[in-house]
This record gives C-alpha cells, sequence and structure tokens, in this order.
C-alpha cells in the first residue's frame, strides 16, 4: 500500500526554531537566522557543504548544545516525557565489554528500568533492525552495518518521538548504505518517529526524505528547500524512476547554489 506523507500537515511542529544563532567562543558564526519547523511524522534531511552548520542544529535541537540566540522548542516542552529524543551519531559508540542486548538496554537502565522489565522492549526493537538473533553477540563479532543497527536500536528503544542522525552511514560502503537506507525506512514507518537525518549526499537524502533542507556556510543558513513528494514505501527500485533522477538534478542544483554562496 502506498502512503503518501504529508509534508504539510497542519498542527503544531514537534520542533521549531526561530532566529536561532550560534557563534562560537571563537567567534566562527556557525548559525545565522535559522528557522526550521518540522512537523510530526516528517522524515527532514539537512544537506550541505562541511561546515554549514549541520551538526551544530542537530546538538541545539537535541539540547547538547547552546544557542546564543533564538527560541528552540522541541518534544518535552508541552510537559511529557523528556526521553524524547533519540541521537545517532556518525560512529556507534558502542560499549565494547556489553552484548548487543545490553548496548541497546543501557538507556532504559539510566532511566532506573530493571533489565527484566525492559527485556521485551529491547529484543522489539532489535527485531525492528533485525538483529534479535544478535543480542548475546559482541560489537567485535558484527559487521560495520550491524554495529549501525545496534546504534540505531539504542536510539529507538526510549520510543523517541524525534529521532536525531548525524551522518550515520558516512562510514559504510556503498552497498550497505544502500540496505540499511532502506531499512531505516522501513523503521520510520513501523516506529512512528520523526527524523532529522544529516548528509553530504544528495541521492541518500532524495531516497529518504520527505524534504531537503539546503545549507550554506560561513555563516550557516538554510538557503532553500525541496518536497519530495514521493510515496513511501520506496524501495531499490524507486531509485530507477524519472522522478527520483529529476529530485536528484533539481537538488544537486540547490547544493551547488549552495557551494556557491558559502
Ligand atoms: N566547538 C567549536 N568551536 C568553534 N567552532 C566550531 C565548533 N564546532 C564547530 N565549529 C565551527 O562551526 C561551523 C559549523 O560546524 P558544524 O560541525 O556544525 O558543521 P557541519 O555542517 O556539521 O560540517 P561537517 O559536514 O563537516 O560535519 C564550522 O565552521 C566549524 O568549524
Ligand atoms: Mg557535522
Amino acid at each position: 500500500m502506498e502512503t503518501a506523507i504529508q509534508t504539510t500537515a497542519p498542527g503544531k511542529p514537534l520542533v521549531r526554531l526561530s532566529r536561532v544563532n550560534k557563534i562560537y567562543a571563537n567567534g566562527t558564526v556557525a548559525l545565522k537566522d535559522l528557522d526550521l519547523s518540522v512537523r510530526p511524522g516528517e522524515f527532514v534531511s539537512l544537506l550541505g557543504p562541511s561546515g554549514c552548520g549541520k551538526s551544530t542544529a542537530l546538538r541545539i535541537i537535541a539540547d547538547l548544545g547552546q544557542h546564543t540566540d533564538g527560541r528552540v522548542d522541541r518534544p518535552g516542552d508541552d510537559g511529557k516525557s523528556t526521553g524524547d529524543i533519540g541521537f545517532v551519531f556518525q560512529e556507534p559508540h558502542l560499549m565494547p565489554w556489553s552484548t548487543v542486548f545490553d548496548n541497546v538496554y543501557l538507556p532504559l537502565k539510566l532511566a532506573g528500568q530493571s533489565r527484566a522489565k525492559a527485556h521485551d522492549a529491547v529484543m522489539s526493537v532489535l527485531a525492528m533492525v533485525g538483529l534479535d538473533a544478535f543480542c548475546n553477540s559482541y560489537p567485535r563479532e558484527l559487521s560495520g552495518g550491524m554495529r549501525m543497527r545496534v546504534s540505531i536500536a539504542r536510539a529507538l528503544v526510549t520510543k523517541p518521538r524525534l529521532l536525531l542522525m548525524d551522518e550515520p552511514f558516512a562510514a559504510l560502503d556503498e552497498i550497505t548504505r544502500n540496505r540499511l537506507s532502506a531499512d531505516l525506512l522501513k523503521i520510520w514507518q513501523a516506529s512512528s518517529a520523526t527524523i532529522i537525518f544529516v548528509t553530504h549526499s544528495v541521492y541518500e537524502s532524495v531516497f529518504l526524505s520527505s524534504r531537503i533542507v539546503v545549507m550554506a556556510a560561513r555563516p550557516g543558513r538554510i538557503i532553500g528547500e525541496l518536497p519530495i513528494e514521493q510515496p513511501y514505501p520506496r524501495d531499490a527500485d524507486y531509485r530507477l524512476t524519472p522522478a527520483y533522477a529529476d529530485h536528484c538534478r533539481e537538488v544537486s542544483a540547490l547544493l551547488s547554489q549552495a557551494m556557491l554562496a558559502g
């Protein structure tokens, strides 16, 4: 069944940045007047050249970094659970001495949940990323792509409403990357999380996103955005369609503009 994702859904944004500026202590203007609203159910990619402030923006959304001024509204501000944001980094950052199960259990452990109580939640999220059979394995026994899946499962185990991903597939080979991208879309639909995904890749962003926000550097700012109004689920065949090629061309043109503007 095809599901059209609404990029302009009415209602309250899940996260909203209004005129956000970030100036680092050394004077670097990492973000200038950033306005970004993301609505529930969207898959938004932040695309732009190195140094345009993508990670800075993501860290501010996650409350891992302070902004200099402007306003940030995020999940949890409405009084509901504050464990509502999951973060996936470029490197999986797993504990090598712990099993896959224990790596994924960690956020629930830190929240005070017993192993027994967390068992079903951990196993269900491991099944979602296709690794339930590896629950007793150690990270060294897994491939790079499998380690990244563990990292995604760990971010999803608290059932966050918002999942932030900072170039999660950058260190992987192209085949693994494409497979994980397809799986990520399935996980996104199964988990009903909203995703903000940072990438350098035009092809990856067009495959995944319901909307692409393009940024330029010096100072970091948004220079344009494009909705990708193609239905989900999307699979490998989508990469072969004229619509995919057209979107890639449009996004590449906007990215070239961003490089010149920076
Ligand atoms: N801790 C810091 N102190 C000073 N400047 C910083 C710091 N972190 C980032 N910057 C600067 O802020 C700007 C934006 O950096 P950021 O890491 O957000 O970019 P990015 O778009 O994520 O780049 P990349 O694609 O290379 O990951 C850059 O000019 C960078 O040098
Ligand atoms: Mg970055």
